[in-house]
């Protein structure tokens, strides 16, 4: 884009080499007309440069997005004024000054982490307790050592959260060796299992809690408890201030490139794949690469997985070339500027290739920073992912290939500030419609693009309410099925102006 600022340089160089000897008024009326002349010579500049991209796109896409207007493509969904709203009520009580103590183990990897941590906040609330900064998960295949204060902003944390709980970097000294009460708290509960649980405070002084993943419902807590999730996701756990300067810096370096960016979230990695069992598009040494991997890991419980029928119900993550058909589909422009979030991509190059046919303008981390700035980041996985996040977080557009933790915290995060665009593909029904261009029955073209924008019109991160438990599963079993807290924070999280003020 052609700027303000050069303009006005233009017209400042050339002030400097008027003749000495005129009046003031005539040298005043000289520079007015330059600036105009300037302007008009801009403006031409600009129209002729949007008008050459806009034919250069047209030749390109052809039919496909002929009748597609940019804006949408692009533009966050209509949010009816939503807002973020994580004020405690007037019921909430501040924080005791407790001598009772918490430490923790969290599990997992980056996101499922953060979460886990969010929930432990709350839980420390409920009974009435002081945290000790968490642990991060070391065994994970993340196989990451970063401490708490490596991933996260340490005094941030601590000082975001003073009037909720108190929080000590580290247990005091004279409770080292007191004996704790060791606990595997129930997932999914609710703060009347932890209520019970203060009974332990009259036997112990410090709780341990193995695991912090999912260890708090998603529904049926009180609203004070769901905005302090909210304050310590969104507020209190900052990244590093080297994680967040440099991940700031890429995100501006991406807006350089291009104005606007889709970040998508490429889960393609080789263990997950073979977790899943997904083989489609793979060659018959990688499928069965892919098999072995999966009779060898042991904590993997199911063996024999048909791949096909993994991939008819939905249950396989998109593969680098449907991703392509689906964007390219949705009405994307080749020139779509695309960063992509991801582990390894397994079959590397070849794989990404069947991506980059369709959309060249794909960025990675590793041609976005320089060596020198990801040396840091090489052998700490979790660290890497943080930026993958802010790098999420602050794009035009959210697409993930396959759901996860990730996925769900990036989609909740943009719901949070203001329904930024999350492009959820239909797995299931795209599938169906891949497999039709496979028997030629359906062409790539404006048929399989009506297709595919009337199927996801309404998956787009438009403001809706969290979905309850899948109908017709009973017990504690709704619980897990259940949409994730994190992936959709409204109502509680997010409000109209009229509920904030009903609720405060
Ligand atoms: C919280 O704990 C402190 C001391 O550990 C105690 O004085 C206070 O009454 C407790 N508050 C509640 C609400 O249980
Ligand atoms: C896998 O499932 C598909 C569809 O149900 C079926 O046609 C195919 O025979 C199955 N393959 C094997 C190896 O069982």
């Amino acid at each position: 884009m052609v700027n303000k600022g050069s303009s006005h340089n233009r017209t400042s160089s050339t002030a400097r080499f008027l003749p000495r000897k005129r009046s003031p008024y005539a040298i005043t009326l000289y520079i007015i007309s330059l600036f105009a002349f300037s302007i008009f010579i801009f403006q031409f500049y600009t129209r002729s440069m949007l008008e050459e991209d806009e034919q250069k796109s047209h030749f390109s896409e052809e039919i496909q997005s002929k009748q597609m207007p940019e804006e949408p493509l692009w533009d966050a969904p209509f949010s009816f004024g939503l807002h973020p709203c994580v004020k405690p009520t007037s019921k909430y009580t501040a924080a005791q000054l407790s001598e009772h103590y918490i430490t923790v183990r969290s599990n997992g990897g980056l996101n499922q982490m953060r979460t886990g941590i969010s929930d432990m906040v709350a839980v420390a609330h409920i009974m009435n307790a002081t945290l000790v900064i968490p642990q991060l998960d070391k065994r994970s295949f993340w196989q990451d050592s970063s401490t708490f204060s490596d991933v996260f902003d340490e005094l941030h944390f601590i000082e975001t959260l003073k009037g909720d709980i108190r929080i000590l970097k580290e247990l005091p000294k004279n409770l080292e060796t007191v004996p704790r009460a060791r606990k595997h708290f129930t997932s999914w509960s609710g703060v009347g299992y932890y209520e019970e649980l203060t009974h332990l405070w009259k036997d112990y002084l410090v709780i341990h809690v193995a695991k912090s993943d999912s260890r708090l419902a998603n529904n049926n807590l009180p609203l004070d408890i769901q905005r302090l999730r909210c304050r310590a996701l969104y507020h209190a756990l900052r990244f590093s201030p080297p994680i967040e300067s440099l991940g700031k810096k890429l995100v501006e370096r991406l807006r350089t490139r291009g104005r606007r960016y889709i970040a998508l979230h490429l889960r393609y990695e080789k263990d997950m794949l073979s977790f899943t069992g997904c083989s489609y598009g793979l060659t018959d040494m990688e499928s069965e690469e892919l098999r072995t991997m999966r009779e060898t890991t042991n904590h993997w419980r199911v063996k024999e997985i048909n791949s096909t029928e993994q991939r008819i119900g939905g249950f396989c993550p998109l593969t680098p070339k449907e991703v392509g058909i689906f964007l390219r589909a949705l009405g994307y422009p080749p020139s779509t500027l695309i960063y992509i979030a991801a582990g390894e991509i397994y079959g590397g190059n070849t794989r990404l290739l069947e991506l980059m046919s369709r959309f060249p303008n794909i960025v990675l981390k590793e041609t976005l920073a320089t060596q020198e700035e990801l040396k840091a980041f090489a052998s700490h996985a979790s660290q890497a992912a943080a930026l993958d996040y802010i790098i999420s977080v602050e794009s035009n557009v959210f697409v993930p290939s396959y759901s996860g933790n990730m996925a769900r915290s990036v989609e909740g995060h943009r719901r949070y500030l203001g329904h930024r665009k999350t492009v959820t593909p239909d797995r299931k029904g795209l599938v169906k419609l891949f497999d039709k261009l496979e028997t030629g029955e359906l062409k790539e073209g404006s048929s399989l693009s009506f297709h595919v924008r009337q199927m996801h019109e309404n998956r787009q991160g438009a403001p809706r309410k969290r979905r309850g438990p899948q109908l017709g599963i009973k017990g504690r079993a709704r619980l897990r099925t259940e949409e994730s807290f994190y992936e959709n924070p409204y109502p509680e999280c997010i409000c109209s102006s009229k509920r904030q003020h009903e609720m405060t």
